[in-house]
């Protein structure tokens, strides 16, 4: 049975800050964060949106009612949740008029949680032939104002329809994986922003590459000669970039080449949007597939989730994905965003609703919303 994703959905929010001038502000040379870290624009998002408002926009851009009453199972990756208890999956059920036969639930597991959803998606169509599977990476990355981690935050959110017969990426089922204890990137509940070893990180990332890569060889007896596109975790485009030059001197120069030109195409939107944890795989997978993809290609993907899962997996693109994928409205979405100033983005970083707030809909520039936060329960909107 051929299983993998029949759809892809991105949602991000409308503002934006300039990297340039970021960097500007913060006293350092901007080729710093446009080379250095490989960012252009930061997605901010708005006081009312969080984790829940951005996976209902993005699942909102692909599922038909055909799709709603085919769905058994929703799972939203995130490690930006709003709730201890109760799942960012579970309010997603009258945002997007789902039928209650479905079962629904979240995964944390840092920016690895969409990659977990999809392989037990994966598993899930296996067992129940023609039915489907939402998988959900929805996340707000913040680690402080002035921090050095500030230029590698982000927001945004990645939907996946996982079914029988995909138009889109059809998973091989060949997958190696990882996990070990890491302190590179942790954040306490007591927190909102993130506390991170950046570059131990970048050491573990890299390490975590390297590994399962010979694994996915041995295991699988596959070159680098087998793939055309390798497709990597994308917090900030230079990590990947670190990925991708282990490579260089093990494969020939064209085949070097051939990967480098294929993962500047998957790097453009997330240029442009920053960080999404664990969307960022799946932002670089839907700007590669609008940028560069060509149908019978097959890729691999490397997921990674700090304290530290890590995954390689591979696929193919399937013949006529380009019917299937919106690639206009993709653009514009990405252009038709506006531009915050520097303190802009300070003040509205500050704004964090308390209890009794009730969001004036008026003032609210999105269809799925934050209305009210009535004795401590967040409650949600979908705009007329
Ligand atoms: N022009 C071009 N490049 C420049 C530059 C300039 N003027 N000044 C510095 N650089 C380069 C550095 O050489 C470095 O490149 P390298 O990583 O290839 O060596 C890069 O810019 C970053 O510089 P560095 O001094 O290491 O930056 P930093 O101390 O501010 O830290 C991070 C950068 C990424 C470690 C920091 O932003 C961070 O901790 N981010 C969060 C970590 C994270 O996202 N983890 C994700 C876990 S999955």
């Amino acid at each position: 049975m051929k299983i993998g994703i029949d759809k892809i959905g991105f949602y991000v929010p409308k503002d934006y800050i300039d990297i340039v001038e970021l960097a500007k502000a913060r006293n350092v040379d901007p080729d710093k964060f446009t080379i250095g870290i490989g960012q252009d624009k930061q997605a901010v998002p708005q006081p009312y949106q969080d984790a829940v408002t951005m996976a209902a926009s993005s699942a909102d851009t692909i599922l038909t009612a055909a799709d709603k009453k085919d769905l058994g199972l929703l799972i939203v990756g995130t490690e930006s949740s709003v709730d201890e208890s109760k799942s960012t999956a579970a309010f997603l059920m009258d945002l997007l008029d789902l039928p209650e036969d479905i079962r629904a639930f979240e995964i944390k597991q840092a920016c690895f949680g969409a990659t977990a959803g999809l392989q037990t998606a994966y598993d899930f169509i296996s067992n129940n032939p023609g039915k489907k599977a939402l998988v959900i990476a929805s996340d707000i990355a913040r680690y402080g104002i002035k921090t050095p981690g500030e230029v590698t935050q982000g927001a945004g959110s990645v939907a996946m329809l996982i079914s029988q017969d995909p138009r889109v990426l059809k998973l091989d089922h060949k997958s190696v994986y990882k996990t070990r204890n890491v302190g590179d990137f942790w954040r306490p509940t007591f927190s909102k922003t993130a506390f991170a070893r950046g570059k131990f990180s970048n050491e573990i990332y890299v390490d975590f590459f390297k590994t399962l890569w010979e694994k996915y060889q041995t295991k699988y007896d596959v070159t680098a000669n087998d793939f055309s596109t390798m497709l990597f975790h994308i917090p900030y485009t230079k990590m990947g970039t670190k990925a991708l030059r282990t490579l260089e001197g093990t494969v020939s120069d064209e085949k070097y080449a051939e990967l480098t030109d294929h993962y500047q195409e998957s790097i453009k939107f997330s240029r442009a949007v920053g960080n999404l944890y664990t969307g960022s795989l799946y932002l670089g997978l839907l700007s590669y597939l609008v940028n560069g993809a060509q149908a019978g290609e097959k890729m691999l993907l490397f997921s990674y989730g700090s304290g530290a899962v890590g995954e390689l997996y591979s696929g193919e693109i399937q013949p006529g994905f380009e019917d299937v994928i919106d690639k206009a409205s993709l653009l514009k979405m990405l252009d038709d965003r506006q531009k915050l100033s520097i303190s802009e983005y300070e003040k509205l970083y500050q704004i964090e609703y308390q209890d009794g707030t009730i969001v004036d809909s008026a003032k609210v520039d999105a269809k799925f919303y934050l209305s009210e936060i009535k004795e401590n329960e967040r409650l949600y909107k979908k705009s007329k």
